[in-house]
């Protein structure tokens, strides 16, 4: 099942999604979230934090399995996941940061932090909604264009277009680390729930073509419409070619 949802502006969209968490907390308070980094999820962090103090909703007993960091960042470095997840959510909601989880980008052996998070994420009995964002060339957690799907987490080396597109966060593109742990494909795609969140025109064309385009390791998003219960919250903007093309597909 395949849900588009309309949102005029990114901060409508951030709203959107949020809602939606919320309303996941409202009937499963010790759900498993699956959660991403990047500025797609900002919005929806900084609402359900507004949720969270006004005691709509509570993250006491939620487990969160985030999707990615680089390899080589420590958790203080202020680029890395960890230190994101910190400063956008979780410092700033009840949850229990040992019932937080993400790769460690310091591990010594990046092959073994693999098989570590794949048990750790095993041993959620599996995620109920996986927030996701999409990048400029349809990958989905750092899962790069490729010849195969992959399922479990591993280390990727990260494609130009990546590294340019996350320069913007650093202080020169040389600074960027390579390679990154991601959860698979795989893993992804076995939540119950997925949120997909795009904002702008530069998601536009990619969108359009994972929801609509064949479904190809290539595109790595474009798995996802094999996946039972996908909601794409996006704004105007991001939506724009799906709107000339696929405008019956989109909710309002
Ligand atoms: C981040 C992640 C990435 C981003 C994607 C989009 O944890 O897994 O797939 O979601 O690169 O990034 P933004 O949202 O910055 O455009």
């Amino acid at each position: 099942m395949l849900k588009i949802i309309y949102s005029k502006t990114k901060e409508e969209a951030g709203k959107a999604a949020a809602n939606i968490i919320a309303k996941q907390l409202k009937v499963k308070p010790d759900s498993v979230l699956g959660l991403a980094t990047g500025s797609s999820p900002i919005g929806m962090y900084s609402e359900l934090i507004t949720m969270c103090k006004n005691g709509k909703i509570s993250f006491k007993n939620v487990k969160s399995v985030n999707l990615d960091e680089y390899v080589g960042l420590s958790p203080e470095h202020d680029q890395s996941y960890a230190y994101f997840m910190r400063k956008n959510l979780f410092d700033h909601v009840d949850i229990n940061l040992e019932n937080t989880n993400l790769p460690s980008g310091l591990a010594t052996d990046p092959e073994e932090e693999c098989k570590r998070y794949d048990e750790v994420v095993a041993s959620m009995g599996g995620v109920d909604v996986q927030v996701l964002g999409i990048g400029n060339n349809g990958h989905i957690g750092f899962n790069e264009p490729a010849d195969i799907f992959p399922y479990g987490t591993s280390v990727v080396e990260l494609t130009e277009s990546t590294i340019n597109a996350n320069s913007r966060f650093f202080a020169s593109r040389d600074l960027v680390p390579t390679k990154a742990i991601s959860m698979g494909v795989g893993q992804i795609m076995s939540a119950e729930k997925i949120l997909l969140i795009a904002l702008g025109e530069g998601k536009a064309e990619i969108l359009e073509r994972s929801l609509f385009g064949d479904v190809t390791p290539r595109v790595p998003a474009s798995i996802l419409r094999f996946a039972k219960d996908v909601t794409v919250v996006a704004d105007e903007a991001a939506l724009s070619v799906i709107i000339e093309k696929h405008p019956e597909a989109i909710s309002k």
